[in-house]
């Protein structure tokens, strides 16, 4: 059988999956990683180690990278990522080197977007709209059951529209970016400042020390009924909905899929997002609003979808389609 693996570079985590022609997940690695602030070489390093620990001793057949950045058209360079160290790198033709098999590269959230539409939640959508929420936002637009790449191979970089003037700052450099309040960073940001100012089971899971809180403890919370878990969601689902209803306005979809690690949340994160969906679209009422739902691959729908284009690649010669 042949291998394809798919590795989603996030700016937290590194996943790596071996991945079936059917979309499913059938086996994983993870590594975490190392940053922005080192040398390209130690991130991929760290991609290295996972994509050997899933192939083991097995040949692969092409790898699809799904990375947290800005990739040219042609799928050759990462040109910006800000939460990666990747500027202007070749990429693909490096670790094509290194690794000895077929690469593809493309943007994460594009990654995701494309398994959504082939094996998930936008199945038979003709109009999508994906936003993914990890470290930050990634978004994708789909339109005719296709991934729209935009002049410079960058549409979708939905995170980085500034909805605060004068805003928290951003890792992109820009301030009041909507990833900054609407993101896994933002879900801990939020949780972290009720922190000692309200009784919390926030405080024990991180052993009282702040630094520790990381989103996947607020989601634990909330599923106990935590108050300031919950606020937390109802912050970032508030900003999510809004953000979404500007989408919704620009582009009329089918569907709306939200994707990534935050999307594990399910309806803590969802439900106050529809609300201010509902609320914030403009001709609500006169108007259908589009489903609001969570990726069907839930985490693994940039692994899912990137494995799928080194699978297409191979068999269409080589190149991104
Ligand atoms: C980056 C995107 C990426 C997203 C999710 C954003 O900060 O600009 O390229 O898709 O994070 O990882
Ligand atoms: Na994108
Ligand atoms: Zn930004």
């Amino acid at each position: 059988m042949a291998l394809f693996i798919g590795v989603d570079v996030g700016g937290t985590k590194v996943m790596a999956s071996a991945v079936s022609a059917r979309g499913r997940v059938l086996r994983t690695a993870h590594r975490s990683t190392p940053g922005r602030l080192v040398d390209p070489a130690v991130v991929e390093d760290a991609l290295t180690e996972a994509v050997l620990e899933v192939a083991g001793r097995r040949a692969v057949d092409g790898v699809g990278l799904a990375a947290a950045g800005f990739v040219d058209r042609a799928g050759e360079r990462v040109m910006f990522a800000p939460h990666l160290p990747w500027r202007g790198e070749q990429v693909r033709a490096r670790l094509m080197e290194r690794w000895g098999t077929t690469v593809v590269l493309d943007n994460d959230a594009n990654c995701a977007a494309r398994a959504e539409v082939a094996f998930g939640a936008a199945r038979g959508a003709t109009d999508a709209v994906v936003v993914t929420l990890g470290t930050g936002i990634g978004g994708a637009v789909v339109l005719n059951g296709r991934v729209h790449r935009g002049s410079n191979g960058m549409a979708g970089e939905f995170g980085h529209m500034q909805v605060v003037p004068d805003g928290l700052s951003c890792e992109c450099g820009g301030s009041g970016c909507w990833e900054q309040y609407c993101s896994g960073n933002a879900l801990s940001r939020h949780a972290r400042s009720q922190l000692g100012r309200v009784p919390t089971l926030l405080d024990e899971m991180c052993g009282g020390d702040p630094a520790r809180l990381v989103g996947p403890m607020v989601t634990q919370a909330a599923d106990r009924g935590d108050q300031v878990a919950l606020q937390a969601f109802a912050s970032v689902g508030d900003w999510l909905g809004v953000g979404v209803a500007n989408l919704v306005a620009a582009f009329d979809p089918d569907v709306v899929v939200i994707a990534g690690g935050v999307s594990a949340a399910g309806e803590h994160l969802l439900a106050p997002a529809r609300a201010a969906l509902t609320r914030s679209l403009v001709g609500t009422g006169h108007r259908v609003v589009p489903p609001l739902l969570r990726a069907t691959l839930g985490p693994e729908a940039g692994v899912v979808g990137a494995a799928d284009q080194a699978r297409s690649a191979v068999r269409s010669g080589g190149r991104r389609a």
